[in-house]
């Protein structure tokens, strides 16, 4: 790839998944005013996370990544913002004692609003219309009205992202975040678990550790690190007039950056080196993740691991795994084996979502023993290949949703239709979320006692 790369090098490319938007003059409008809006993050931020990820390709850390399949300018308040952050942030303590690594935390959010479709309309009896694309792009009602592409949502688009990253930043670093309300609201999810038993004894000695810490004078008023957190944002890099019109020169270093959010990925559906989608992330120098599907060959991550990074930087390229729970054993090693071989420095994280959907009583939905057996499998390939499983990647949210069946409270097939609000995906609700954060935390916990038991006997 020797061609130079501008910030829109990608529109001599061919490109999948673009809206048919009517009038091209407003869409032209839009990304002219949007060029002109300050940046989402800072290029010294996405800088922060990159080295943060780094230590994760090393083998010294692990990436939480999480959020909304789709974001929607409905479900768009304090509250929602708030429950999700704080599912999240006790998914995080509990996988840091669990890994007894830090945890770099990424959330799907302030941004995670364009939607790769695989057919580009719907059917309903008679009617066809096409399909939506996410809040960014049309509306999800299905008339013909809402599903014509309107430029003037990337401006809502933009405007909910300013406010949520807002209430995020304020939320991470003005002491909502602090580790002892999280180690109490992780009691109380503890204790009104089926699996209280379970989940006890984890929980208590993250309990004693806290008391110990106190006990010698460590607390979060004369720490901040445990009263403060950092917190990064990602989405899906896929409406490219929309992150154009954000890519900024970075005035220290010289350099492009993506300033919509601090990572971005490249999607299952987009990822043919040759087209737009590549071309674009090539070019600026976030973090970047790369969806991994069964379709993909070693080889074929090999070209685009030598286009995204090719100065092999540690923390640049995270390689989102996302088999299914029954292929994973068939896709991944091939890929570890050929990666390893070359010497490239990635971060593995597994999406045990998108591989494991299938539909129940009309509705689409993840069986919650799939995605904990596809992570399982992660993780045991990863430790036969002396590799590091770097990472998980769901979609979630702290509320209280009906979408994704099992879990502890054993949701079936007939409580979907109770409380399924997802605009997309079905998510993770917060108490399943924790749930698998605690069954991973077992389980790493486990894995490092059997590394001890080999080198000590
Ligand atoms: C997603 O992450 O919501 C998504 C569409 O994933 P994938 O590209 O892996 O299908
Ligand atoms: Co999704």
């Amino acid at each position: 790839m020797a061609q130079t790369w501008t910030p829109n090098s990608w529109r001599q490319k061919p490109i999948q998944q673009v809206p048919d938007y009517p009038d091209l003059a407003a869409l032209e409008t839009v990304e002219a005013r949007l060029a002109k809006y300050p940046p989402l993050v800072f290029a010294g931020e996405a800088r922060r996370l990159k080295a943060a990820l780094a230590n994760v390709a090393e083998g010294r850390g692990f990436l939480l990544q999480g959020g909304d399949c789709a974001e929607s300018f409905a479900e768009h308040g304090a509250d929602t913002i708030r429950d999700f952050f704080r599912a999240f942030l006790q998914m995080a303590v509990v996988l840091t004692f669990g890994a007894q690594q830090p945890v770099v935390k990424v959330g799907r959010i302030a941004g995670q609003f364009a939607k790769p479709r695989s057919s580009g309309v719907e059917k309903q009896g008679d009617v066809t219309l096409p399909s939506y694309r996410g809040d960014i792009i049309n509306g999800i009602e299905f008339t013909e009205e809402a599903r014509l592409p309107n430029p003037e949502r990337q401006i809502m688009a933009y405007r909910q992202s300013a406010a949520t990253l807002n209430l995020l930043r304020a939320f991470a670093m003005g002491g909502y975040a602090n580790l002892e309300n999280v180690h109490q609201w992780m009691l109380g999810f503890v204790k009104d678990s089926p699996q209280a038993e379970r989940y006890r004894k984890l929980a208590d000695r993250i309990s004693e550790t806290m008391d110990f810490m106190k006990a010698i004078g460590i607390t979060s008023e004369n720490h901040p690190s445990l009263r403060e957190t950092d917190f990064f944002t990602s989405h899906e890099a896929l409406l490219l007039g929309y992150e154009q019109a954000l890519t900024r020169v970075d005035s220290t270093s010289g350099d492009w950056y993506a300033t919509s959010g601090h990572m971005i990925w490249i999607g299952d559906r987009t990822r043919q080196p040759d087209h737009a989608h590549v071309e674009y992330c090539r070019g600026i120098k976030n973090p970047i993740g790369l969806k991994c599907g069964p379709s993909m060959t070693a080889d074929g991550l090999l070209e685009l691991i030598d286009i995204l990074n090719p100065a092999n930087e540690a923390g640049r390229l995270t390689l989102i795994c996302r088999f299914g729970h029954d292929k994973v054993a068939e896709h991944l090693p091939r890929l570890i084996r050929a990666v390893e071989r070359e010497g490239k420095k990635v971060v593995w994280s597994c999406d045990p979502m998108h591989g494991n959907t299938i539909t129940l009583n009309n509705y689409k939905t993840r069986p919650f023993e799939r995605i904990l057996s596809e992570v399982e499998s992660f993780f045991q390939i990863h430790r036969a290949e002396g590799t590091h499983p770097g990472g998980i990647h769901i979609e979630m949210t702290g509320n209280d949703v009906t979408e994704c069946t099992g879990g502890a409270r054993a949701l079936s097939g007939d409580d979907l239709a109770d409380r399924y609000h997802t605009h997309c995906d079905p998510r993770l609700n917060a108490d399943q979320a924790l749930e698998l954060a605690f069954l991973l935390a077992e389980r790493m916990k486990g894995g490092r006692d059997e590394k001890k038991m080999v080198v000590n006997g």
